[in-house]
């Protein structure tokens, strides 16, 4: 049986959807409800749910042999883990958004909203920019608006968030989606398991350049 951490929310159902076209999928976990484990011993994979930023903690410590996980949850967290497989979703962008029409005034240290600190912190160590970072877990897209912060540093999929919000995209820096992650361990002792598994994924998933 293969452990796999799948993010809760959008890109779960997506990625579960590959599994599905697979043939790798579990039929109950579309019912509703709220079980976060679902089995499905004749494909041999056993899906669980996580909080989509908890999916390397599951892979790197073994609790799940793989997972998917967005291209920003692996460059924020750094999990010693392997990336296995592009699966052409989860497509967006790593953003700074702010208030239409922001101009930076550069004299004064930047006040940044993010959920992303070291991506964030990265991004504006290569401009020399000095910033403060806010961190925040949610609604970011509030912060400039009650002037918590100058800007934000997110990802940004459809753009709506923003333009509900009276944001805009003032630098868009990098492109994300999902990669399928497997646990260093598990891909030793598991190798054949794993790498048909991930054949089958690879020929199911969407095609494309990897971001
Ligand atoms: C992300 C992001 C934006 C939204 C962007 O949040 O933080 O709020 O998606 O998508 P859009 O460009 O299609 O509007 P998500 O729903 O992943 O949840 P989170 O706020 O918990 O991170």
């Amino acid at each position: 049986m293969l452990n796999i951490a799948l993010p809760k929310g959008r890109l779960g159902e997506k990625a579960h959807a590959v599994f599905e076209s697979a043939g790798r999928g579990c039929p109950e976990i579309h019912e509703p409800g709220r079980r976060l484990v679902f089995e499905n011993a004749g494909s041999g994979v056993r899906f669980f749910w996580v909080k989509p930023s908890d999916v390397p903690i599951y892979v790197e410590r073994g609790a799940a042999d793989l997972g998917v996980a967005g291209k920003d949850i692996l460059l924020e967290h750094s999990p010693d883990v392997y990336e296995l497989l592009y699966l052409g979703i989860g497509r967006c962008s790593m953003c700074v958004a702010g208030p239409r029409g922001f101009c930076e005034s550069g004299d004064r240290t930047l006040k940044v909203a993010t959920k992303f600190p070291n991506i964030a912190r990265r991004h504006y160590a290569r401009g020399g920019r000095p910033i403060d970072i806010i961190k925040l877990n949610g609604s970011r897209e509030l912060a400039p608006r009650l002037g918590l912060s100058d800007v934000i540093v997110d990802i940004v999929e459809t753009g709506s968030t923003l333009r509900e919000n009276d944001l805009e995209v003032l630098e868009r820096f990098l492109d994300i989606s999902a990669r399928l992650i497997a646990n260093k361990a598990s891909f030793k002792f598991k190798y054949s398991e794993i790498s048909a598994l991930a054949a089958e994924i690879a020929g199911a998933a969407e095609g494309g350049a990897p971001q």
